[in-house]
Formats: C-alpha cells, sequence, structure tokens
C-alpha cells in the first residue's frame, strides 16, 4: 500500500520538466498497429498507463522496450505482419483508453474484438460514438460475452459527423480513416492538442491528413503506411498541476517545455485568480499572488476548460476568496474527489454537475483516498496548504499519470513524500 505524505509547504521556487502528454502517448501507441516494422516514439514518460497498453500491444504480438524516463523517455515498438486482434477484459478494464486500438485493428486487419469498457469514477462512459462512426466506415459490430466485435472489408470513406466532440472517438475514427478507400471527413472532430499530434505522427507515417486541431478533419485513405518515428507533445494536464502547486503554495516556478498556446483558457483563468503565466518560449513562468480570488469555471472541450484541470481548480477555490461556482459539462459523475476534500474542511457543495465553492483560509490535514489519476494529485496539492499532516492513499492512481510526482514537487520545496508499507 503506496501513500503521499505530504505537510504544509511554500513558497515553491526552481524549475521543472513538463513529461510527454499521457493522452498523447496512449493513441500514438495504438496507432503502430496502423503499419508493420519499428517505430520510435520520444518524450514517453515512465507512468502505468504506458505500461498497459505496452502490455496490450504486446497481448496483440507488438513488442517492446521503454528505456528511461520524464523527456528521455524512449518507446521502440515492433509491430508483427499479423497481430491478434482481441483486447481482453483484464486490461480493457484496467485503462478505458484501450477502445482506441478499436480503429487501427480494423482498419489494418478487418476484425477487431474488444472487451466492452466499464463504468468507473467519472460515472457512465459509454462508446456508442466510435461504434456509429466506424459503421459509417463499412465496420459491422457484434455484441456478446461483454465484447463488441468488428468486422469489415477494406473501410470505405464517409462523412462522420459527431454530435459530440470526443476526444477518443476522433482519434478512432482518425486511425480507421487512414487506410480506408476513400476520402473520411469528421464534422464537430475534437481539437485537442493531442489530437493534431497523433495527426501529425500519421502524416509522418504517410497518411494524408487536414484540419487536425479544427472542427473538420478530412482525411485522404492511403494503401499502406510506414513504421513511425515520432516525439510525443508536452502534458498540458501536467503543466496544470505545476501551475495549480505554486498557486496554492506561493512562490515562482519555471516550467521547461510547457506550451501556453495548449493552455490559454487555463491561463486566462489562472490570471484572474491570482497566478500570473509568462510564455518564456520554453515554458512558462509563474508567480502565485496570494490571496487566490474565486472565479467561476465551466469545462467545456477544447479550446474550453478542460474537465481534467478541473481537480486543480477546485482545490485551489477551496482556498481562494469569496464564492465560485464550477461547472462540469463533460463528465456529469467528475465530483466524487469532493468528498475527500470536504473531509479537509473545504467548503463544497455539490448538486448535478454544479458545484458551489466557498474559500476558507487553510485546510486541515487529513487522511484522504485518491479516486482517479487528476483527483488524487489534486489531494496530493491540498496538502501543501493543510495544517498538519495529510495522507493520501490510492498512490497507485496517481502513478497512472504522474511520473515520480513526491520527486519532482520535492524539488520545487515541496513537504512531499511517498511511502511504501
Ligand atoms: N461520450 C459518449 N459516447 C461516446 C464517447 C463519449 O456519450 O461514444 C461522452 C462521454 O461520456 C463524455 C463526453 O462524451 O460525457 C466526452 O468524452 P470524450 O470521449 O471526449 O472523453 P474521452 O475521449 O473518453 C479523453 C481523455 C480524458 C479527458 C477527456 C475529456 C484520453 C485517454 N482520455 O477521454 O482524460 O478527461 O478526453 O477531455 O484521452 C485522464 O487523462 O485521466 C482522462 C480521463
Amino acid at each position: 500500500m503506496e501513500r503521499f505524505f505530504v505537510g504544509p509547504s511554500g513558497p515553491l521556487s526552481g524549475r521543472i520538466e513538463v513529461f510527454g502528454a499521457k493522452n498523447s502517448v496512449l493513441k500514438l501507441m495504438a496507432a503502430t498497429l496502423l503499419a508493420p516494422g519499428r517505430h520510435e516514439i520520444g518524450n514517453v514518460p515512465a507512468i502505468t498507463d504506458v505500461a498497459i497498453v505496452r502490455e496490450l500491444l504486446g497481448a496483440m504480438g507488438v513488442e517492446s522496450l521503454h528505456s528511461g524516463g520524464g523527456t528521455s523517455g524512449h518507446l521502440t515498438l515492433t509491430v508483427p505482419n499479423e497481430v491478434i486482434p482481441v483486447a481482453p477484459y483484464e486490461l480493457v478494464e484496467k485503462i478505458r483508453a484501450s477502445i482506441v486500438v478499436l480503429g487501427p485493428l480494423l482498419a489494418r486487419y478487418g476484425s477487431a474484438r474488444v472487451s466492452l469498457p466499464g463504468g468507473d469514477d467519472f460515472g457512465h462512459r459509454p462508446i456508442d460514438m466510435h461504434l456509429h462512426a466506424l459503421e459509417e466506415l463499412g465496420v459491422v459490430f457484434t455484441t456478446e460475452h461483454g465484447y463488441v466485435e468488428g468486422r469489415c472489408d477494406r473501410l470505405v470513406g464517409a462523412r462522420v459527423v459527431f454530435e459530440f466532440p470526443s476526444h477518443t472517438a476522433t482519434d478512432n475514427i482518425l486511425m480507421a480513416a487512414v487506410l480506408a478507400k476513400g476520402t473520411t471527413v469528421i464534422e464537430n472532430a475534437a481539437r485537442e492538442p493531442e489530437v493534431i499530434d497523433l495527426a501529425d505522427m500519421l502524416t509522418g507515417m504517410g497518411a494524408h491528413i487536414e484540419g487536425a486541431g479544427t472542427s473538420r478533419i478530412e482525411i485522404e485513405g492511403v494503401e499502406e503506411l510506414r513504421p513511425a518515428s515520432h516525439v510525443a507533445i508536452p502534458d498540458r494536464v501536467e503543466a496544470a498541476t505545476w501551475l495549480a502547486a505554486v498557486g496554492l503554495a506561493g512562490g515562482e516556478i519555471e516550467l521547461l517545455h510547457a506550451r501556453a498556446d495548449h493552455m490559454e483558457m487555463l491561463i486566462e483563468k489562472l490570471a484572474e485568480m491570482g497566478v500570473r503565466c509568462v510564455d518564456t518560449g520554453s515554458g512558462i513562468l509563474a508567480t502565485a499572488t496570494h490571496p487566490l480570488r474565486s472565479v467561476d469555471i465551466s469545462t467545456l472541450p477544447y479550446p474550453g476548460v478542460a474537465t481534467d484541470y478541473k481537480p486543480f481548480l477546485v482545490t485551489m477555490l477551496s482556498i481562494a476568496s469569496g464564492v465560485a461556482i464550477v461547472t462540469e459539462n463533460i463528465f456529469a459523475g467528475r465530483f466524487r474527489y469532493v468528498d475527500e476534500l470536504r473531509r479537509m474542511g473545504a467548503d463544497i457543495t455539490t448538486k448535478g454537475h454544479h458545484a458551489v465553492v466557498r474559500g476558507v483560509p487553510r485546510l486541515s490535514g487529513a487522511p484522504v483516498r485518491s479516486p482517479d489519476i487528476r483527483a488524487g494529485a489534486a489531494l496530493v496539492l491540498a496538502g501543501l496548504v493543510a495544517d498538519g499532516a495529510t495522507e493520501v492513499s490510492g498512490a497507485e492512481h496517481i502513478d497512472r499519470g504522474y511520473e515520480n510526482l513526491a520527486g519532482r514537487l520535492s524539488a520545487l520545496g515541496a513537504d512531499v513524500r511517498r511511502v511504501n508499507e
């Protein structure tokens, strides 16, 4: 049982490197299924989600080697001519992002059997948009025994209109369409920087894609692709974690490699709250002025304020002066960690997808449990502004998305330790 022990901290100072984007890397790994041969991906952090997707691809016959960590983390994946196109329950259950193997498997092998993802800490998360869009490209699905099985001849390009700009559904259709016959157009596509990163890697493999990063992506299918050599973009959610840390504990830190252009709306909100971010060209210099000020927040698809930032923002609002209304528009169930913040003395009321956060001067250290990656990191940050000791259990959730969270926060002057019991 591993936990984080956190003590009151601040002001923070120093430099921190932002590592590769989890939600890019996982899709880049799936995209290697589109071409046999040896693929190279750089800037791959040593996080559990990468290890699970390696295991998933390994079960299909893909050999992989992950060396180093942080910005030096490098992944080599060797994809055979034939793979076993199955994503088993044991692995999909660990990571919902496994669903992104569906598009590439169907595009290249004409068949895929993927366990249906269950519910998780965000509540019910369906995959209907993935399936409907793939059906438009010619896939026939059957569902039995908890698995969805798709079959097709060569996919045929089509116009796909999403009712919501789903991030992974956009990834999936993009990866399917690159090998389809003819043109595919995705309307109301997700615009996240990670979608652009995936499109960049696919383009490097020989795909023809226009419009990634906009709501309309046009893909001209090609006959075959070649292996990739690509470096993942920095993780904007990890960057947001460090910005929240300095916002809470005060001080000035520099985030090396952070892309201010990938987090404009967040930076605007932080400025209103009292955290000033300056784009240095090589990263972001962040300075916090206390007390923080409350602002209302609504999560929205990119370029809106990402739902993944919300646990950090709610933690900051917990100690800000004033009252804020936070509205969750992406995942209805994503307020579960609020109970843990309340145990630390935060004054938060939730109703449906709204939360009212009344700032208190300081939180109070308590044993709390990490419910998921980002909320877990937010609870560690809450400990920085809590009197006494905070003990965050469920470290394994945090490890899914953070390499060495405790060590990197300590290097900025925070009192954070990881203890293995
Ligand atoms: N939705 C459907 N049907 C679908 C797909 C999505 O109804 O077929 C709904 C979802 O239930 C949700 C909304 O559409 O209400 C948006 O979900 P989306 O598909 O965009 O989310 P996702 O692609 O499953 C990714 C990230 C999440 C991040 C969200 C929102 C990955 C692996 N995951 O999830 O990241 O919160 O986009 O930006 O890219 C994390 O990193 O811990 C994480 C959860």
